[in-house]
């Protein structure tokens, strides 16, 4: 590879890993797992997940990054070998599954954030017997669930293809401002709904009995969101570290980084769950992945000027889609440039045209959103960091605490600590998820996506 640039500012760095890590996974992934996951329960199982795994995932990831200067696939091979290259090829895969699905999804936001410009979101409901459930039925498949994927997966390539970096920081430092704002507003204003109690209990206030009694469903569903909403588990974060000055503290940066992500989900959820309760949708989790639009148009429905307010969270979220998407092509786009010297422009084109094609299900039946988020987030994303963690702590972890030290100094036992907590309870939490994670998809494959076979071929 030739000589790799680093990154221009002290900010830089943080602002595309946070453009990376704050997407779809916070906004529109995050409340409808927590409410298949019964609300409060999944919220304290997640929260602790990611304090206790996420954050050392993450350190793993910059290290291996930052050390190898490469991308994920070559400093797998830098560092453990050239087997290795199976698990990069690995995070390839799984950059193409995510970025399927998460291209149609995004779709649905521009496809609402342009309703916001026919007029008030009361009189979209009114078409639709006054259903905010029924209007995202109809929008989340078929023409306009197709159309909006090709222009979301479009634009995605464009910028990828293009190799435009400003535009990606600038496009954060006006985004993540502006989420924050939007949802701090949003959840004063749900804040005041009459049944806004309801939704606060449902949220924060966990059963620690519900919990012992469903944690095999709880751990690996906080898993797989957590290393999804945080971009763990396929490179990317090895990808933005790589670039990285050796003066930079990895542990400060990891913690922003983490802290932002996880303020915006919980931020998202004092929004979203309150709306449902006082819209009399005490079940959130039959929103399924709908729930974000259906609380959302309640409640600019609802609310003065509520079509402006609409247009921009829509649009905002639809921007912040943008440039974790635009994360996820670029991973599977450098590795075919650095490893099959193909022209960024060809590698782009290819790699996103397949991507685009395999998500061209979903706008048909959401089953198979099922099918690719749960094979990413279930499987997938699991394993990646369950190697990753192998590979630091128990292959090369002298190397690793070294690595981490460069810009914090000496951290005496705490590397030491950091290294024996990914080695071991870790490592077995991990390796707990992952195998109920491969269950619970086997079940899906076997029950849901069979019977879905029978009833449709
Ligand atoms: N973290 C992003 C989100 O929450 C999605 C994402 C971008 C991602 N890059 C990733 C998820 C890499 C897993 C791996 O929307």
């Amino acid at each position: 590879m030739a000589q790799r640039e680093t990154w221009a500012t002290r900010t830089g760095f943080i602002l595309a890993a946070v453009g990376s890590a704050v997407g779809l996974g916070n906004i529109w992934r995050f409340p409808f797992v927590t409410g298949e996951g019964g609300g409060a329960a999944f919220l304290l199982v997640y929260l602790l997940f990611v304090a206790l795994v996420g954050f050392p995932a993450i350190l793993v990831e910059f290290v291996v990054g930052r050390k190898t200067k490469r991308n994920p696939v070559g400093a797998l091979i830098e560092l453990g070998g050239d087997a290795w290259k199976y698990v990069g090829g690995i995070f390839i895969v799984t950059g193409f599954v995510i970025l399927s699905f998460y291209s149609v999804v995004a779709g649905w936001f521009i496809r609402y954030f342009l309703e916001g410009f026919r007029g008030s979101y009361s009189s979209h409901l009114a078409e639709y017997g006054g259903e905010a459930g029924a209007m995202f039925g109809e929008l989340s498949t078929g023409l306009d669930a197709f159309f909006f994927h090709t222009v979301f997966m479009a634009l995605t390539i464009g910028i990828v293809a293009l190799g435009i970096r400003q535009g990606i920081e600038l496009a954060v430092k006006v985004m993540v401002p502006a989420i924050v704002l939007l949802l701090v507003g949003m959840a004063i204003w749900a804040f005041t709904l009459p049944d806004a109690g309801a939704g606060y209990e449902y949220y924060l206030s966990p059963e620690f009995g519900v919990i012992a009694d469903n944690w095999q469903e709880l751990l690996p569903a906080a898993a797989g969101q957590a290393f999804f909403t945080l971009s763990l588990g396929m490179g990317v974060m090895i990808t933005y570290a790589s670039y990285l000055g050796e003066d930079r503290n990895l542990a400060k940066d990891g913690t922003a980084i983490i802290g932002f992500d996880t303020g915006i989900a919980f931020l998202t959820g004092l929004v979203v769950f309150p709306i449902f309760f006082s819209a009399g949708i005490t079940e959130p989790g039959e929103g399924g992945a709908g729930a974000i639009f259906i609380s959302m148009t309640e409640a600019f429905a609802d609310v003065t000027g509520g079509h402006i307010l609409g247009l921009v969270f829509f649009g905002t979220v639809a921007i912040a889609a943008l440039s974790s998407a635009i994360s996820l092509l670029e991973v599977v786009t450098a590795y075919v440039i650095d490893e099959k010297g193909v022209e960024r422009w060809k590698a782009a084109l290819g790699m996103g045209g397949v991507i685009y094609l395999l998500g061209v299900p979903v706008t048909y039946d959401l089953i198979f959103l099922d099918l690719l988020d749960g094979f990413a987030d279930g499987v997938l994303l699991v394993f990646g960091a369950l190697m990753l963690v192998i590979l630091v702590g128990w292959i090369t972890p002298k190397i690793a605490v070294q690595e981490l030290e460069k810009g914090i100094g000496d951290l005496g036992s705490l590397g030491q600590a950091w290294i024996w907590a990914i080695r071991v309870p870790i490592l077995v939490v991990l390796i707990v998820s992952l195998s109920l994670g491969v269950i619970d998809y086997v079940d899906f494959l076997t029950e849901d996506f069979a019977g879905w076979i029978d009833e449709n071929l």
